[in-house]
């Protein structure tokens, strides 16, 4: 395991992320990303951007290309909402001789070995523990751990990127935080051609068959901007291609129907009614969705009029 000793602390560096993916198609948000991380003076500092995006459109795998095309080892922190500060840092651990070994996390050895970091779904972190990486985002770059009472200032190679999901399990990132984190690179769905080419990487044993069946069905849910993404359509794919195999004879148009309905339920067969459903109450709707409580919905009835927060009909 790599050491680095730091104002008299040996620290244990965190392994590097083997196997990086290429990023195919949707050639603006790679180039918007290594843009963020070029200088362009010796006075200048890289950016840190937010990547965001409907899950499984590929925001993680967009921020580990870029780091390959940038020939830098990555790092990855996945953050939750119980990462502590210390977590981002420094952990303590005891070794085999009772003593305290300190063990960098993924971010502090990209900081200390010039790697890139990519902070995976942050806003699942909470404030204080964004908190204790504000003076890493801007200009002092600059990060102190507490436990191991020393102060990290960054590799001139040290670069970051925070991807972020919208769902209702994550924080409100505050504005001070929000400000180090620009810009905001938003990752969309692909086109038909993009689309093609990304199932066809990611599943190269595919044949062409059931790439265009998958491919219609998302190219279907994209136009209607019904949440369903790359990772939806890889998992239908593998799964049907494995249901194939046990069952060759089966038609596959219908084993790839069976694919959807058991991963996205069985509204997804039906995407007409389904976006026309998502229009109407202005949020996804799927059979499994637990239904929401509003104010409202604790002081009247769901169905009654003088609820304000009385569900739309469809
Ligand atoms: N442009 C692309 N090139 C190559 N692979 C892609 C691309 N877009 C998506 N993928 C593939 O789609 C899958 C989902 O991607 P990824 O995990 O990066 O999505 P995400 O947006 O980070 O999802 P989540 O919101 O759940 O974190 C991965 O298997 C990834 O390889
Ligand atoms: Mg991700």
């Amino acid at each position: 395991m790599n050491k680095v000793t730091i104002d008299n602390v040996v620290l244990t560096l965190s392994h590097p992320l083997k196997n990086a993916k290429e990023w195919i198609g949707l050639h603006e948000v790679l180039r918007q990303l290594l843009a963020c991380w070029l200088i362009v003076d010796k006075n200048d500092l890289p950016l840190t951007p937010r990547i965001t995006g409907y899950p499984g459109v590929g925001k993680t795998t967009l921020a580990i290309a870029a780091a390959k095309k940038r020939n830098q080892d990555i790092y990855i922190l996945q953050c939750t909402s119980d990462t502590r500060p210390e977590d981002l840092l420094v952990t303590p651990v005891l070794s085999e001789k009772g003593q305290i070994a300190y063990h960098a996390s993924p971010l502090l050895t990209a900081v200390i070995t010039g790697g890139v970091a990519i902070l995976d779904e942050g806003n699942r972190m909470s404030e204080k523990s964004w908190a204790s990486l504000a003076g890493l985002f801007d200009y002092r770059r600059t990060v102190e751990s507490v436990i191991a009472g020393i102060t990290v200032t960054a590799h001139a190679e040290f670069r970051a990127a925070v991807t972020m999901n919208e769902d209702d399990s994550t924080f409100e990132i505050p504005d001070y935080i929000m400000s180090r984190l620009q810009p905001g690179i938003e990752v969309g769905f692909p086109n038909r051609e993009d689309e093609m080419q990304i199932l066809s990487y990611n599943l190269p044993f595919c044949g062409e068959e059931v790439l265009m069946m998958c491919v219609d069905f998302l190219q279907r849910a994209h136009d209607l901007d019904l949440p369903y993404s790359i990772r939806d359509g890889i998992n239908a794919i593998r799964y049907t291609l494995k249901q194939k195999k046990d069952r060759p004879d089966t038609d596959t148009e219908h084993l790839f129907e069976n694919a959807i309905k058991q991963i996205l339920g069985k509204e997804a067969l039906d995407l007409d009614s389904l976006a026309a459903k998502q229009k109407a109450t202005g949020k996804y709707y799927s059979d499994d969705t637990i239904p929401g409580m509003n104010l409202g919905d604790f002081f009247f009835p769901d169905d009654d009029q003088l609820n304000p927060d009385k569900p739309k009909e469809p």
